[in-house]
């Protein structure tokens, strides 16, 4: 899919509605923009959208929200203007700042004598400051914990409209987030130069990607490198194929392999790695460290000499690649039509190469595996890749 090609769906509701600023009995004068979660390349792009178009088209007033949902906690916001998302779109991260440790209904306000966090539901604290600073919506970007957090707030009436981020493409209903493909980008350079040193020195080189439970990126990426196993959740792996595919690959005079493994990639009948468990944070769980295992035990059963390497939050930073400019700026731009078109608590996606809306409360809590018909498997499969599940035929 080339997102210079997606076309945006415009319904006849939202050409009634487009250009105007008046909201059922609410006119919309002032809109709330924030990002959560995560960050990833693009994210300035949809900031910048939104406030640009906001103002220029429509003469609302755009207030940043500092730090995601703890800014709606605490109270922290500015106003924008388009002086302050000017330069932006090419920069990464993002001019808002992010959090990933406030949920509004499920906040950890202290610890207890155990030293363990104590959370508490500050919604009402949340509608106060909406209210005080008269926003009458809020653009919320962000992954899927960001979503189920504006599900909550819709509950309580806020109006929200949600942008979907994530590097990990794992957000349910749509076929792309942006930041992925930056990621994508990175993490291919990143293999790409291993590819030589694994050649120089005739070793197993093992690159571990982020993407939490969905392999998305460490599939594209391993695809696009030319990665010799690719090791994914969504496929569970074992360890002699694994082996044997480095072993067979010298047998045909191969004296090196890539193996490009996810952060959530699990052997059959075993567990993910965790690397870490933030007690404060909503999704606690980090994984990483699946490299140093294979690392082992790869070298243990095969005598090859094994390097790895985690990308880790290389993969998230930099400027983001054109596509995921061009996506920000749509999401954005639909965003804000979806606002003004009273069409609230709908999440902006991209669906069949359009850019749509879904109810923003279908996405909540899920997250978007790679299906075992996905084309890019059987593809890399066709050129002798391995993904440690079965048998690779070389001649
Ligand atoms: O969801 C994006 C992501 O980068 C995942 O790929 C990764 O598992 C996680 O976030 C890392 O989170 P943190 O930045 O809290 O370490």
């Amino acid at each position: 899919m080339s997102p210079s090609t997606l076309e945006t769906v415009v319904t006849p509701r939202d050409q009634a509605k487009s250009g105007s600023r008046t909201m059922g009995r609410q006119k919309i004068n002032r809109i709330g923009v924030l990002t959560g979660g995560g960050d990833c390349p693009g994210l300035n792009a949809v900031i910048r959208a939104v406030t640009k178009t906001a103002v220029f088209q429509h003469d609302l007033e755009v207030l940043g929200i500092e730090d995601g949902y703890m800014g709606l906690i605490r109270n922290r916001m500015h106003p924008l203007s388009t002086g302050a998302v000017s330069n932006i779109l090419t920069r990464g991260g993002t001019i808002l700042g992010t959090s990933n440790k406030a949920n509004p209904s499920h906040f950890a306000v202290g610890v207890d004598a155990q030293g363990k966090p104590i959370f508490k539901d500050v919604t009402d604290r949340v509608i106060e400051h909406v209210q005080s600073r008269g926003l009458d919506a809020i653009i919320c970007i962000g992954g899927d914990g960001t979503m189920t957090g504006a599900a909550r707030l819709a509950e309580h009436g806020i109006r929200c409209v949600g942008v979907p981020k994530t590097i990990d493409n794992d957000l349910m209903h749509t076929e792309l987030t942006f930041g992925f493909q930056t990621a994508v980008d990175t993490a291919t350079e990143a293999l790409d130069r291993i590819h030589t040193t694994a050649s120089s020195h005739h070793r197993v080189m093992i690159v571990e990607l982020m993407g939490r439970n969905a392999g998305w990126l460490t599939l594209h990426s391993g695809l696009s490198s030319g990665a010799d196993v690719i090791l994914i959740p969504e496929i569970p792996y074992d360890i002699e194929m694994v082996c044997e595919h480095c072993l067979r690959r010298g047998r045909h005079g191969k004296s090196f392999t890539i193996i490009a493994v996810s952060e959530g990639a699990r052997p059959k009948d075993g567990q993910q790695v965790v690397n870490s468990v933030i007690a404060d944070s909503p999704d606690p769980i980090r994984l990483g460290g699946i490299s140093r295992v294979l690392r082992q035990q790869i070298e243990e059963i095969t005598g090859l000499e094994c390097r790895e390497t985690i990308l880790g939050h290389v993969q998230r930073g930099g400027t983001p690649v054109p596509a995921d400019r061009i996506l920000g700026t749509l999401f954005g731009y639909k965003a804000l039509e979806l606002v003004l078109a009273e069409q609230f608590n709908q999440l902006v996606v991209v669906q069949n190469n359009t850019i749509t809306s879904v109810p923003i409360d279908t996405v909540a809590g899920q997250q978007r595996m790679v299906p075992m018909d996905n084309p890019l498997i059987a593809a890399a499969r066709a050129v002798g890749t391995s993904f440690g599940d079965q048998e690779v035929k070389m001649r």
